[in-house]
């Protein structure tokens, strides 16, 4: 499929009334969990184009451009609107909140496992291991205070366990600037997948972001504020991967590519009817797009599409689904590892005075101040247990113990041995 192939439709005749603009919602005892997954991607990939475009909208002085990134934006923010809508009244903020890190982890593994460049990989795995631990946080938190088991809002399809312990996720900021790719040089799939996955941790760092003061007790505010920190390393680590060399107008074409390549994916994989159709909707809205940006590009810069996404030709789907031997590997393998400016180290091989270190002392001074910590210790005095749902035991010894929330792994040189390595540069 080569959307530039593809017939456009007027752009005013995208703008929807009312009525077509309010979407019916999932019944939340019956989705498939993956299509809960897209539809929180898919809200996240609309935030990321109406924002880029008010971006370049406040970046440029012509205000004939300035319209019409107006009015492609309004169509942005439609799509947005309406899809975040697809999320029923009656699901939580924690429920939703367990699908957003169930989005976190089978997007990044599914986009690991294809990558090819070895440094995008590499920055994959590494957060992959902190939504996963994020996610065990929240479903704890899920089970203490509503009695709800996560593992049926994930559908058993993503275990729940603890990863790289979210206490060692606090890295000092200059920590998680990586080196960027560049577009040109890089294959079309490494340059969408750096973009997918910025826009897909930007929503889960601004949900978190205006949900943290909604939740419901003083535990989970707490918790939403220190994973929301976390999330806000993530979009640092992510968007410094992004192509930083390209024009405005080129990001723009980029932007909507990616866009209508998200939407052919998730209409190829969609199991809901219903909401396989909005998919197809919004995969002949974004094509219109698209040839607006091609239309600019042309106009401003007199370059053809050709110059900046050489094969119009879209790689395969993006499809949502399970991963768990994928993430146990990596667990196995990686847990031990933190960020040394734009490469990765073992905690025992940092020097004594590090930034890591010196931030975790200004931030987990006690461990018993740390809120993802404490949610674990809080269960287990509840229940005796923490809350978990696992095929087999982890694969690090040091995690398995149940009525203990182990505070050293990934932050302590010697917590446990994980031996490995993660793919040279
Ligand atoms: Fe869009
Ligand atoms: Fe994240
Ligand atoms: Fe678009």
């Amino acid at each position: 499929m080569n959307p530039f192939n593809e017939k456009a439709r007027p752009l005013d005749g995208l703008i929807q009334n009312w009525q077509r603009l309010y979407p019916r919602p999932y019944d939340k005892r019956e989705v498939d969990p993956y299509t809960k997954t897209r539809i929180i991607l898919m809200n996240g990939t609309e935030f990321e184009a109406n924002w880029f475009s008010h971006q370049f909208a406040r970046n440029t002085v012509d205000n004939d451009l300035r319209r019409n990134l107006a009015l492609v934006r309004d169509i942005e923010k439609q799509q947005q609107l309406k899809i975040s809508l697809l999320k029923p009244k009656d699901e939580s903020i924690l429920e939703h909140t367990i699908s957003y890190e169930q989005l976190a982890v089978d997007l990044t593994a599914e986009l690991a496992k294809r990558e090819l460049d070895c440094y995008v990989k590499t920055a994959l795995d590494f957060a992959l291991l902190e939504d996963f631990d994020h996610l065990y946080r929240y479903a704890n938190l899920l089970e203490g205070e509503q009695g709800i088991d996560a593992e049926w809002l994930v559908g058993r399809y993503t275990e729940i366990m603890p990863g790289r312990p979210t206490i060692s996720h606090h890295r000092y900021p200059f920590d998680n600037v990586r080196r960027s790719i560049n577009a040109p040089t890089q294959d079309v799939q490494t340059v969408l997948s750096t973009m997918i996955i910025t826009a897909a941790e930007q929503q889960t760092m601004n949900f978190y972001m205006n949900v943290t003061n909604f939740a419901s007790s003083e535990a989970g505010r707490r918790l939403y504020q220190e994973i929301a920190m976390v999330e806000e390393e993530h979009v640092t680590h992510y968007e410094s991967l992004m192509d930083a060399k390209s024009s405005w107008l080129e990001k723009l074409l980029w932007h909507e590519y990616c866009e209508c390549y998200l939407y052919w994916s998730c209409y190829q994989t969609e199991t809901d009817p219903y909401i396989k159709n909005l998919w197809e909707e919004n995969l002949h809205i974004e094509i219109a797009h698209l040839k607006n940006a091609e239309e600019l590009l042309l106009k401003y810069e007199g370059k053809e599409w050709q110059e900046v996404i050489p094969c119009g030709e879209f790689p395969a789907p993006i499809s949502l689904h399970e991963n768990i031997d994928y993430v146990r590997k990596i667990l196995n393998d990686t847990v031990q590892y933190t960020t040394l400016k734009e490469d990765y180290a073992k905690i025992k091989d940092l020097p004594e005075n590090a930034d890591f270190f010196r931030l975790q002392n200004i931030v987990n001074p006690t461990v018993d101040i740390v809120p993802s910590h404490n949610v674990i210790e809080n269960i287990i005095r509840k229940r005796g247990a923490d809350y978990r749902y696992q095929v087999a035991p982890s694969p690090i010894p040091q995690l398995r113990n149940r009525r203990e929330d182990n505070t050293s792994v990934g932050r302590k040189p010697d917590a446990t041995s994980s031996t490995n390595f993660y793919c040279n540069k």
